[in-house]
């Protein structure tokens, strides 16, 4: 069977993946995707565990259905929560996203890091492996990023009241002399300018999706099903269990083609 011209599947808790797909579309560019986003069970980072593996689970069958070849989980928390479960469970190539925070302590020079990311992400195991391995002597300044998904989601990317909000983390963080804030959920991305203007211009930000959509690129051709068709227009397809017209003018702001975009429930 041919497996190149089959669609990849972008998952994430809502919109907050489109800032992997808009990467993804970049380097695949006769790729078909299948991007669904759960807003409408949405934040996924304050749940428990097993609650998001069961829900993503039935979101994997979907996509297998529509016999994806790959699925990228674009966010950190299904990644942190269910990666290792997805890669056991199904026999398609999983690509996951962590926080940046390897080549960010690598390259910290006033030895000091700041990672915003969702609760679940915090928890999770790679995340923690890598802060053990290579954090040494380094003070990596940790914070849940409370209500900010949800400012995403409702589209209001820096209104006084989110604007407080980043302050209220980022404050801490730049008070410990910080070089490098690492985006620990790919719903951040949508913040980056207000953060940008706390941060100012001495502080990198670092966002793993342009790295993630290369390393998909690189899997795809490993495994020999990489579209190699430049004739195979590339296409994507959006489903989302939240608002279709919210997603449709997410979209314009990261895209400037048409897309189909379906309303979906699912029911677990
Ligand atoms: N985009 C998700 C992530 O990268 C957001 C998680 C959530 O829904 O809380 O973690």
């Amino acid at each position: 069977m041919d497996l190149t011209t089959q669609p990849i599947g972008v998952i994430d808790s809502g919109i907050g993946g489109l800032t992997v797909w808009r990467e993804l579309v970049q380097v695949l560019p006769h790729e078909t995707f299948i991007y669904f986003g759960d807003s409408g069970f949405c934040p996924y980072g304050s749940k428990p565990a097993d609650t998001i593996t069961r829900r993503v689970t039935t979101i994997v069958d979907f996509l297998m259905e529509r016999r994806c070849k790959l699925v990228v989980v674009a966010c950190n928390a299904i990644t942190a929560s269910s990666i290792a479960f997805l890669r056991g469970h199904y026999p398609i190539p999983f690509v996951g996203m962590e926080p940046a925070i390897k080549p960010a302590l690598e390259q910290t020079r006033t030895r000091a890091i700041g990672v915003l990311a969702t609760a679940q992400t915090l928890k999770g195991r790679l995340f923690n492996r890598t802060k053990a391995t290579y954090g040494r002597g380094i003070t990596i300044i940790e914070q849940v990023g409370h209500g900010l998904v949800e400012s995403v989601e409702a589209l209001d990317f820096d209104s006084a009241a989110t604007m407080q909000l980043l302050q209220s983390y980022l404050g801490p963080m730049m008070a410990h002399n910080i070089d490098i804030l690492v985006l620990g959920c790919t719903h951040y991305p949508f913040l980056e300018p207000g953060i940008r203007r706390i941060l100012g211009d001495a502080i990198a930000v670092f966002n793993p999706a342009p790295a993630v959509a290369r390393h998909t690129a690189r899997l795809l051709e490993k495994r020999q099903i990489k579209c190699q068709n430049r004739k195979h227009p590339g296409q994507s397809n959006f489903y989302t269990t939240g608002s279709k017209a919210l997603l449709k003018r997410v979209l314009k702001m990261v895209s400037d083609e048409d897309h189909k975009v379906y309303t979906i429930e699912i029911g677990v």
